[in-house]
């Protein structure tokens, strides 16, 4: 399998370099109106903005800096296939202007400009982000009623163009399958908070750049990506900051298109994908070992997994995971401006497959020969089986 990627140091206000209808999913986190990181990206793009937030005028700001993301968001319209999905990061601001303190709710005013040019929501995620200072408190303190609230959470908007996508070639169907998660993966990455997710590792080429990135943790991109898309689409972030999304579609292998407008986030890029083979490694083999822990566990409580993985023959929950297949990522070039070509291996990691030799490695294959009864499901895990087989 092979993937392509290219970055382009433009404003995605214009992405007519890409065609329209040829983009699978949309991942991306756009500066966040009303935060003051922000402030100066929005006035280069209107520099009416900086009058309004001059003279206190708070709401007439926030709604020009989302002036210019509506358009972003058109462009996205354009380039998703139907059936293809949006989702964007994004926080709320909370901000003084003059004596007056209030919430701007950037991620209802984005939703309703989705949802006007004819997107369909669905059900979204919000992500607990860690906080260094957990007691701090806006207002009045301990006094009522002039305290505010601690933002701690970001949401992910999950929109679809037009009707559910279809998969219906025989090559589409297995892809699809080859794309599947694991059983234990879905029951957490689909539920609709996320407390889970660490800072981000990101290494950034200088303090500046680190300072002005609000880069996303790699998880973010890389369950969403594995979530609504599969192996060999082209996945686009119109705000692509550091790369984050850029190196999850690597890992996942996926193609991917990222636009940036700020030219000295190059150089991070750059840093970002020479260290994508490894972070891409490194996280097969945790998702693998981490299923491993599972069947283990499973095994040692005395139920038995019904299906064996058809690549890797380990055993598996579902029907629907076996003929799941991570691919490893061989070599990555650059091949043009700003273009990158990755090569993966098609073939599972030995150290996982559990044929005569490998599975004396692995600790639960002794427990798939004994002869235990499988412990006896309850109703609500009948339901659950019978919904993935
Ligand atoms: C919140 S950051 C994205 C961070 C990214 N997710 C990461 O992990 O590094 C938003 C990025 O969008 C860029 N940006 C802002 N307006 C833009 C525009 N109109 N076109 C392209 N990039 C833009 C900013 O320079 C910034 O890097």
């Amino acid at each position: 399998m092979e993937t392509t990627h290219r970055i382009f140091f433009q404003n995605s206000n214009d992405m007519s370099a890409l065609s329209p209808a040829s983009v699978d999913l949309v991942v991306t986190s756009p500066p966040y109106p009303m935060i003051q990181m922000w402030d100066e990206v929005f006035i280069d793009l209107n520099p009416a903005i900086r009058k309004a937030l001059a003279d206190q005028r708070g709401m007439a700001a926030f709604e020009m800096m989302h002036k210019e993301l509506d358009c972003v968001w058109e462009e996205v319209l354009r380039l998703l296939k139907f059936g293809g999905l949006a989702c964007i990061n994004i926080g709320d601001a909370t901000r003084t202007i003059g004596n007056d303190f209030m919430l701007y709710p950037n991620h209802s005013r984005i939703l309703a400009k989705m949802l006007d040019i004819g997107f369909s929501a669905l059900p979204e995620i919000l992500w607990r982000k860690q906080t260094n200072a957990p007691n701090k408190f806006m207002g009045s303190g301990m006094l009522p009623a002039g305290a505010y609230v601690t933002l701690e959470h970001e949401h992910i908007l999950i929109l679809r163009k037009g009707p559910k996508r279809e998969f219906r070639s025989a090559i589409e169907k297995r892809i699809r399958r080859e794309s599947a998660i694991f059983w234990e993966e879905r029951n957490a990455w689909y539920s609709d908070v996320w407390f889970d997710l660490k800072g981000t590792t990101q290494k950034m080429a200088t303090d500046d750049v680190r300072h002005r990135s609000a880069a996303f943790p790699f998880e973010i991109p890389y369950r969403l990506i594995n979530m609504f898309s599969v192996k060999e689409d082209r996945v686009l972030d119109p705000f692509l900051g550091t790369g984050t999304t850029m190196l999850a579609a690597i890992a996942a292998g996926r193609h991917s298109n990222g636009f940036e407008i700020e030219p000295d986030f190059r150089k991070a890029n750059l840093s970002g994908l020479t260290e994508v083979k490894e972070l891409a490694k490194v996280k097969t083999a945790n998702r693998l070992d981490n299923h491993m822990a599972f069947v283990n566990q499973r095994y040692a409580s005395g139920s038995k997994l019904k299906y064996r993985n058809k690549h890797y023959g380990f055993p598996v929950m579902t029907n629907q995971e076996t003929e799941l297949l991570f691919n490893t990522l061989e070599s990555i070039a650059e091949t043009g401006d700003n273009t990158f070509k990755v090569c993966y291996c098609d073939k599972p990691q030995e150290k996982y497959v559990t044929d005569q030799e490998g599975s004396k490695r692995l600790k639960f294959f002794s427990c798939l020969d004994d002869n235990k009864p499988e412990a006896e499901p309850s109703p609500k895990k009948n339901i659950q089986r019978r919904l993935f087989d």
